[in-house]
């Protein structure tokens, strides 16, 4: 068996505005997708999630694109979970030219599906370093983040920025804009997650603010504005303004909403953070529910959310400076 893990993310600014070229920064968490890999020679590829937001299940399906999986959970859950994997073992068999090979994959994971910490690249960053070693490739950091966003584009049709999928191969925090990713030095952030126990569906929100950018100059100008609280908080960042990161989260947060993507129990938690005295707090990630991430050194926000009608989960969220991690 050949293991490898990937870190989720939260975004400190930037998501949605990034898929139109305004920069981001996201931040790697530690908190880990783990894929376990073991080529077989039939071709077929099976999949076992543990943790996945599902109680646990097997998928087996061959080599033949139309195979249904053979399984008895609901198929758009079974969707959801394999669509990632089977993309990003499209993504070894190309990495390697092994064209015919299949796989045993086990999936294993800490990251809330769908919930805005990044669990789809941190599962494509961690099933294709595992999927390639398996079979006698080693990708460089560079070439495992363009071939986990290649994974992210299909699966999203097209709708998808390299920011999680660079955060999540490098790990640490960085800066995305367009094709540009880069690390960047950031000050010791006291991060607390919150999470509703939900999940959004990224592709039909990214396509929610598509539609109203296409439609609203106003939409337009306010995902613009978002590049502009972004490109602040980098400078708050480097100067380790802790306050004045806050204020551009929270700022963040609004423009965010106006867009449409947040939800009442987001809107709930970013107000209990802020209540219980919190730097800052936004929601993290694409949004229709799932997590938000606030900044807070004291034990307040963490205790106040866990308090908070609507809040499932709040958790403080150590970062991490490692991204892929080679364990077998
Ligand atoms: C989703 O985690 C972040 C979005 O900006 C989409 C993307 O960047 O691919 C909403």
């Amino acid at each position: 068996m050949t293991l490898s893990s990937a870190p989720g993310k939260v975004y400190l600014f930037g998501e949605h505005a990034v898929v139109y070229g305004e920069p981001a920064v996201p931040c790697a968490i530690e908190r880990r997708a783990r894929v376990g890999v073991e080529p077989r020679e039939d071709g077929k590829l099976r999949v076992h999630a543990e943790d996945l937001s599902l109680d646990g299940f097997t998928v087996e399906y061959g080599a033949a694109a139309d195979d249904r999986p053979d399984v008895d959970v609901s198929e758009s859950l079974v969707t959801a979970a394999t669509q990632y994997v089977d993309s990003a073992i499209e993504q070894v068999r190309d990495a390697t030219g092994e064209d015919d090979v299949g796989f045993d994959v086990t999936i294993e994971s800490d990251i809330p599906l769908g919930a805005g910490l990044g669990s789809s690249a941190a599962v494509a960053v961690a099933a294709i370093d595992a999927g390639t070693r398996a079979v006698g490739t080693t990708l460089e950091s560079g070439e495992l983040a363009e071939r986990a966003y290649r994974t992210e584009y299909d699966v999203q049709e097209g709708q998808a920025s390299r920011a999680d999928t660079f955060c999540s191969a490098t790990g640490g925090a960085v800066r995305v804009e367009g094709d540009d990713c880069r690390s960047i030095e950031a000050p010791d952030l006291p991060i607390v997650v919150g999470f509703d126990g939900g999940a959004g569906d990224t592709g039909e929100l990214v396509a929610g603010v598509r539609t109203l950018r296409e439609e609203y100059a106003f939409a337009a100008d306010t995902v613009e504005a978002i590049g502009d609280v972004v490109r602040n908080g980098e400078e708050a960042l480097a100067d380790g303004d802790l306050a004045e990161v806050g204020r551009l989260m929270d700022f963040n947060h609004g423009l965010l909403s106006a867009l449409g993507v947040s939800s009442r129990s987001l809107d709930s938690m970013v107000w209990a953070a802020r209540d219980a005295g919190a730097i800052g707090a936004k929601l993290t990630g694409a949004g229709g529910g799932g997590c938000i991430v606030a900044l807070d050194p004291t034990p307040e926000t963490e205790t106040a959310l866990s308090f908070t009608p609507g809040c499932e989960e709040a958790f403080r969220a150590e970062l991490a400076e490692t991204g892929v991690k080679r364990l077998e």
